[in-house]
């Protein structure tokens, strides 16, 4: 959020910054804040760089003209006002309103009164879709073994076609699955475990630091280096707040962000349900793995407020038919589930398909064409590639297995190589 202060000298202009430098690094980094001195002379040339402009109490009557100069020039800018102690009253907010500012504050306010208006300014945006945030989609599965990691890193080698920068973060603490299938392990892993252990900040540049890069704008997020620390990650209470930074931080910087939480819950999952776009729920067809949708569903559904931002995807572990219309019925009688809840396609089942990991592809390229495009569609219908038709951007429906595939290839490649030297 690009915040402007306007006031008549630098002593009063660095009075109200002073203000935003209270507000801790964390706070600063999710509302992404770039701030702006700026005197009442040169504002308006500096209007186009601003989503917010705050008003100090320097430059008093002033403020009400230059907030109304705004409402003709830039309607879009969020205004906040400070007043002297004494201005402030109800004359004060009379005006102010009038012209459309949208908070006053007393001069004697502090840090966390601008803050809060921040954050709400910075919420209403969002709403809006004016202050842009990657999409949060989380896999969960029931039952092991029923494609969570395949679907996650198909959807991101799909992103990747997209070119949407994406984050793949491996939750399955104990196997890696999602990491060692992509090749992606390094000391980065120490750098989450500080995370947890609390010996090192987790901040925009740790968290950059802790990225591997797969490919072209796709990385991957480790589970901790230490078992003690991954337990602790994803079984302890404060596990919660370190993945709730991991998410903030991971809004701001990617497009699309996947966690393959490998079927386990605890507290990180259970916060990670609360914030997440969107839960996928793989399951096969078979009866084992439908009856433990069925039992999930029940700890899920309260944690999701509903099933709005459910979706299920059925992967079956054989080429039988899938009886679509039974499953969703037989689970909607029992959780009254939304209709988009149903509305991604089944995963066709391609044993060429199975051998992805390792070999530097994912399910999306090294499978037929059909599982390919089902990826794809469902990439789109999850919002995290634009819609068909889009000019520029999309996968393309009639992508040659051949150029489609080698997503990772090069990176596997570049490794055996530098091994073999
Ligand atoms: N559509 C498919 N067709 C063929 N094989 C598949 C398909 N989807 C996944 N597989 C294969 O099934 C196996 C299990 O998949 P995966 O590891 O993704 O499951 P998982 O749900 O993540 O398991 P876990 O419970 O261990 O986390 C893998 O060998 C994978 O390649
Ligand atoms: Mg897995």
């Amino acid at each position: 959020m690009r915040v402007l202060i306007v006031d008549n000298s630098t002593e009063t202009q660095a009075l109200c910054a002073k203000r935003i430098e209270g507000f801790t690094k964390g706070d600063k980094e999710m509302l992404d804040l770039k701030v702006r001195l700026v005197n009442d002379r040169e504002f308006v040339d500096r209007l186009s760089e601003a989503d917010v402009v705050i008003f100090g109490s320097g430059i008093s009557d002033q403020a009400i003209s230059l907030a109304r100069q705004i409402r003709t020039e830039a309607a879009w800018i969020q205004i906040v006002m400070f007043v002297t102690d004494k201005e402030y009253g109800g004359g004060a907010f009379r005006s102010a309103h009038s012209v459309g500012v949208r908070k006053v504050f007393p001069e004697s306010a502090g840090s966390l009164d601008l803050l809060q208006e921040l954050v709400a300014i910075h919420a209403d945006f969002r709403k809006d879709g004016r202050t842009y945030e990657g999409r949060i989609v989380v896999v969960l599965h029931a039952k092991g073994g029923v494609g969570g990691t395949s679907v996650t890193a198909a959807l991101g080698e799909a992103c990747s076609a997209a070119n949407r920068r994406t984050m793949l973060w491996d939750l399955d603490v104990e196997t890696k699955d999602l990491s060692r299938a992509l090749a992606a392990s390094g000391p980065e892993a120490k750098i989450i475990s500080g995370w947890v252990n609390g010996s090192r900040d987790i901040n925009r540049e740790t968290f950059r630091d802790a990225l591997i890069p797969i490919v072209g704008d796709v990385s991957v997020l480790t589970p901790p280096a230490g078992f003690a620390e991954s337990m602790d990650l994803v079984c302890h209470a404060d596990g919660m707040e370190i993945s709730q930074r991991i998410i903030e931080l991971s809004r701001v910087l990617f497009d699309v962000v996947i966690v393959d939480t490998a079927g386990r819950m605890g507290p990180a999952v259970g916060g990670l349900l609360r914030v997440a776009d969107l839960v996928i729920m793989v399951t096969d067809d078979s009866e084992l793995g439908l009856t433990a949708v069925d039992l999930l569903l029940t700890s899920v559904k309260p944690l999701l407020g509903g099933s709005d931002r459910l979706r299920f995807i059925i992967n079956p572990s054989s080429d039988e038919p899938v009886n679509f219309k039974q499953i969703s019925t037989e689970l909607d009688n029992v959780h009254q589930l939304s209709e988009a809840a149903w509305s991604l396609p089944v995963i066709p089942f391609d044993p060429k398909a199975a051998e992805w990991p390792g070999t530097g592809s994912t399910l999306y390229s090294s499978g037929s064409k059909e599982l390919r495009n089902v990826i794809a569609d469902i990439a789109r219908k999850l919002g995290l590639v634009e819609q068909l038709g889009v000019k520029g951007v999309g996968i393309s429906y009639d992508e040659d297995a051949s150029s489609a595939r080698g997503w990772l290839q090069r990176l596997f490649r570049r490794r055996s190589e530098s091994e073999m030297r």
